[in-house]
């Protein structure tokens, strides 16, 4: 087990305090950037806004420059936009753009850290070929363009350009497809349909400054290979810090929000190692090795580490019939795989309704008594943290449909 990585010694606990701070009263947002101004903060916003914005089929390579305005002070950015690729900070002068996008330092920090809103417009200003002359003449770089390409063409690459670096400094991050298709995770689109699901059970957590803990990176042995679901987590959650526990070493993936963790999934003291360092967890995903023994020792481990409203995913479900993932193809042999997990967990989500004369159910009571809700689908499962403790039907209601409907009522 081991951690290294390359990311920047301070990036979390900057991200975490710009984080916090994005979700708490202006006064507090204020505070920060006043303590750290532009130099402190940009490089993480800056970071954010290039790994979010949406590659567009940009009709013409465009220039549009990023400028960050904090205390009479201007921190300003020129990006490249071509078609299909994400924007590259370049060194070309600022005065080849096509447009300037203004943020104040708080409006932005808000904008890419603060719970996702709607808000389009009235957060930041725009200047269209903003260092054309002031006295009504034709932009230079108008007029080059237009020997060069159609005016139409060239005004819809503004526009396309522009988005694309709009799309990251949005607010609200885009669907579940969309981020795993773009950052290439399996969980949707041809092996596994997953992600409906998973948006179905995450979105009410999509606005939180959760902590996610992947059990499997991808990739396997590849050196450089694995990491689409950790960046789609990073994306989907915009407030969230994600780790990614894999057997093999994937510190090429570090980035800001976004950690590593190497270890095996069926130790149990390196996963409470790992829970006690960097938990408690809004969210366990085992995506790992998927050998059934793994998959229980894991959420047996785990589950006490995810905080009460949290989820523990179990992927990949299918192994369960594999023996060769230690399963069994015979489903009454299913005692020991992550199916057999499952069975117990639905009778033990009814503990409260257990008559004593029953015996001991085979699942610890920490877990009986936090297990909340049970969703299984097609190869994947969703169980709920909580507290499960209503108290089940008093002694006092009938145990017979005798007392209530008598015999022979008709
Ligand atoms: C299916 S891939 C994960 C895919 C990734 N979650 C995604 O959605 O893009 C499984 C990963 O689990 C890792 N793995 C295998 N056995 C493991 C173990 N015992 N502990 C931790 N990780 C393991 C593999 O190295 C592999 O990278």
């Amino acid at each position: 087990m081991g951690e290294t990585t390359r990311k920047p010694a301070n990036t979390d606990a900057v991200t975490s305090r710009v984080i916090r701070a994005a979700g708490g009263h202006e006064a507090e947002l204020t505070a920060l950037a006043g303590e750290l101004g532009l130099g402190g903060l940009v490089p993480v916003l800056l970071s954010e806004v290039l790994f979010r914005a949406d590659p567009a089929p940009v009709r013409v390579p465009s220039l549009v420059e990023l400028v960050v305005e904090h205390d009479g002070q201007r921190s300003s950015h020129v990006l490249r936009v071509a078609a299909d690729q994400p924007p590259t900070p370049s060194d070309e002068p600022p005065d080849q753009a096509v447009m300037r996008v203004e943020y104040r330092l708080t409006d932005l920090a808000r904008e890419l850290f603060g719970p996702p809103r709607d808000r389009q417009s009235g957060v930041r200003g725009t200047r269209m070929f903003p260092y054309a002359p002031q006295d009504g003449g034709v932009p230079a770089l108008l007029e080059f363009f237009a020997a060069e390409v159609p005016y139409p063409v060239f005004l819809h690459s503004v526009f396309q350009a522009t988005e694309v670096v709009l799309s990251g400094c949005a607010s609200r991050p885009p669907d579940l497809e969309r981020l795993a298709v773009k950052h290439f995770s399996d969980k949707w689109g041809g092996l596994h349909w997953f992600t409906p699901h998973y948006d179905r059970h995450f979105r009410a957590l999509r606005g939180a400054e959760v902590r996610v803990l992947e059990i499997g990176i991808g990739g396997y042995g590849h050196p450089e290979a694995g990491g689409g679901s950790l960046k789609m987590w990073k994306h989907y959650f915009p407030r969230g810090h994600v780790f990614g526990l894999d057997i093999f070493d994937k510190s090429h993936l570090d980035e800001q929000r976004i950690t590593t963790l190497r270890g095996d999934q069926s130790d149990p003291e390196q996963l409470v190692g790992i829970a006690r360092r960097h938990g408690p967890f809004d969210v366990v995903i085992d995506d790992g090795s998927h050998v059934n023994e793994h998959i229980r020792t894991s959420f047996r481990t785990l589950f006490p580490f995810v905080r009460p409203g949290g989820r523990y995913v179990i992927e990949d479900l299918w192994t369960a019939f594999c023996p060769g993932f230690g399963g069994a193809e015979d489903p009454a042999r299913h005692q020991g795989t992550s199916l057999g997990l499952l069975k117990s967990l639905v009778d033990a989500l009814q503990d409260e309704e257990r008559p004593p004369a029953s015996g001991e159910p085979d699942v610890a009571p920490a877990i009986r008594g936090a297990l909340t809700g049970l969703h299984v689908y097609h190869n994947i499962a969703f169980l709920e943290k909580g507290r499960n403790d209503e108290g089940g039907v008093p002694a006092w209601v009938p145990r017979s449909i005798d007392a209530l409907v008598p015999p022979g009522t008709s």
